[in-house]
């Protein structure tokens, strides 16, 4: 079943009168990377522009030195506007920030359509080697979504299921922790099943002004992050503990997080922080806390982390003590 196929329904789905936006990604010619070791180290620099037109736009956003390559993409869809893609080689893991969507694709494992509607909050994992179509058929709301993509997945890998799987609502469900600060929610394969399949991971966090993300670390998979509003820092460490990056952020930056360095996020005074995020691996790898109560080395390291993140050791005891805010904090 080929692309004229997907077209066909496309147009039986939708009718006339729409705007059309054709995307096709992962193109694979090379460019020079500027190599960039100054305090930016980690932000994703590399983009594309793969679909532009007055109906919307998609870019991806890539970084060749991650070993697990994973993009982030973002497609903004004007009311009543569509989307093909005629085919793609890796897994999509979508995430809606905004609006309201109608997914429709064409499994090559069973060449069956599916379609599904999908609302503000929702994730939904496109399996890899799929044709498919995103229509924003609101009048008078846009469609803002963030996607995973995971181009080293082989094809086939998806089991092939009597009923197409659910989307999984990251809003509805109650955050993995959360206070006066901020909150964060994570979903992974445990809870979301097809996502076992491409290890991907998502996470959604928000942090209100002058708030900071409690340092961590995750020990096994690359973290990914995008700005969806408001702006902060991003603070990285070497594993060795000297500085690596600390640099501001703002809606539609993209940056990733190797595995073993520890980070943290905070959002600027006067600013809230919303960040959406990917993992590579859902093994349950959610990153682990290092200053507060959770804290795998509270009664180690205290002290030089606390230095290099800018915090008092004073202020670390208190964390320490303060179970409450042992994952969100406010900046000194
Ligand atoms: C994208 O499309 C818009 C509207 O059609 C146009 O104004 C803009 O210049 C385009 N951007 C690029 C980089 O082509
Ligand atoms: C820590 O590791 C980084 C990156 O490998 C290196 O540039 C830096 O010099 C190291 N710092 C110390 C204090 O060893
Ligand atoms: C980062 O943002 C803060 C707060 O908005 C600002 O004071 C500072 O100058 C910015 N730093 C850089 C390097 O842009
Ligand atoms: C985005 O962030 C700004 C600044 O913190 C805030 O005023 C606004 O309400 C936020 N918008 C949404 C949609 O959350």
């Amino acid at each position: 079943m080929g692309s004229s196929t997907t077209l066909l329904v496309l147009l039986f789905v939708l009718g006339n009168g729409v705007a059309v936006t054709m995307g096709r990604f992962l193109r694979t010619e090379v460019e020079v990377i500027e190599e960039d070791l100054d305090e930016e180290l980690f932000l994703v620099k590399e983009s594309k522009l793969v679909a532009n037109t007055s109906a919307g736009k998609m870019v991806v956003f890539y970084d060749r030195r991650v070993p697990e390559r994973l993009q982030i993409a973002t497609t903004t869809m004007e009311p009543r506007s569509l989307m093909i893609h005629r085919f793609l080689a890796a897994t999509n893991v979508m995430y809606v920030v905004s609006g309201e969507a109608n997914l429709g694709y064409i499994d090559q494992n069973n060449q069956r359509l599916t379609q599904i509607r999908l609302r503000e909050g929702d994730v939904y994992q496109i399996p890899a080697g799929s044709a498919f179509y995103i229509a924003n058929e609101e009048s008078d709301q846009k469609l803002e979504i963030i996607s995973g993509i995971e181009p080293s997945q082989g094809l086939g890998d998806d089991k092939i299921t009597e009923d197409p799987p659910r989307s999984y609502n990251l809003n509805k469900r109650k955050p993995d922790f959360e206070n006066k600060y901020g909150w964060r929610v994570a979903v992974d394969g445990s809870q979301y099943h097809p996502l076992k399949s491409s290890g991907i991971g998502i996470y959604h966090e928000y942090l209100s002004a002058g708030s900071m993300m409690a340092p961590r670390v995750n020990p096994m998979a690359t973290e990914y992050g995008i700005v969806v509003n408001g702006s902060g820092r991003v603070q990285v460490l070497f594993p060795n503990g000297s500085n690596a990056m600390d640099t501001n952020i703002t809606k539609g930056d993209v940056f990733f997080i190797p595995s073993n360095f520890p980070y943290c996020e905070i959002a600027h005074k006067g600013e809230s922080l919303e960040l959406l995020g990917f993992t590579t691996s859902a093994q349950r790898n959610r990153p682990v806390v290092l200053v507060g109560a959770r804290s795998v080395v509270r009664t180690m390291e205290g002290p030089e982390l606390a230095t290099s993140f800018g915090v008092s050791k004073e202020e670390i005891k208190h964390l320490v003590s303060a179970q409450h805010e042992s994952v969100i904090l406010p900046t000194p």
